[in-house]
């Protein structure tokens, strides 16, 4: 598709602006999606610096990282397990002094609401999508996703989350959203 094509696309795509601020308004929040690496490892180790610092200081191997996820033990589902290890495999350790768990990364649930949903609805461009991880970095690579602010590591966390986490069932997801 040439720019020309895109823009028009996106324009056409763009002209209801949901945004996240909107959706937000309407009463909408991210938590019918799966969650995201970040959301469980607060769930799961607490959101103190003090619980949180020895953890994510720390590099370990995504294999290693699945065992302390494991250890977690029936608290987390299998697949919660997987995006959990992916997340700190993908995102630590966290440079610098961690003063506050609202400096972790970002996981993939947090970048799918905050950054998808200016030009197109996130039900069909993401909700419904089954994608392996490397179809979702493809899927980053096309002319007008390209110019997206995310780092290469937000998108490798997207690409993990969403393979890991996508499609959901229809009915998972609030009618005001399946668009
Ligand atoms: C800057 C605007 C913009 C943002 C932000 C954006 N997209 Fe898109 N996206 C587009 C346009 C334009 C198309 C083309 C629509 C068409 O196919 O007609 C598209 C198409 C798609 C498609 C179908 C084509 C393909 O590449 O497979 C998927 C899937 C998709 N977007 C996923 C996402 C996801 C996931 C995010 C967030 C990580 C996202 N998009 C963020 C503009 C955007």
């Amino acid at each position: 598709m040439n720019a020309a094509r895109s823009m028009a696309a996106a324009l056409a795509l763009g002209a209801s602006l949901v945004t996240p601020a909107a959706l937000a308004a309407a009463g909408e929040d991210f938590n019918f999606m799966p969650k995201g690496g970040r959301a469980l490892l607060l769930e799961t180790i607490g959101s103190t610096p003090a619980q949180l610092r020895p953890v994510v200081q720390s590099k370990r191997t995504e294999a290693q990282w699945r065992e302390f996820a494991d250890a977690q033990g029936k608290r987390l589902t299998e697949r919660e397990r997987a995006t959990l290890a992916a997340y700190l495999a993908v995102n630590l350790p966290v440079d610098g002094p961690l003063d506050s768990a609202q400096q972790l990364p970002r996981d993939g649930r947090d970048l799918a609401w905050e950054e998808c949903q200016s030009c197109h609805s996130l039900f069909s461009s993401h909700l419904t999508q089954e994608r392996s991880a490397q179809h979702w970095r493809n899927m980053f690579m096309s002319p007008f996703h390209r110019q997206m602010k995310m780092t290469p590591r937000e998108r490798e966390e997207f690409a993990r989350y969403s393979e890991l986490n996508m499609p959901m069932k229809v009915d998972e997801v609030p009618p005001d959203l399946r668009f």
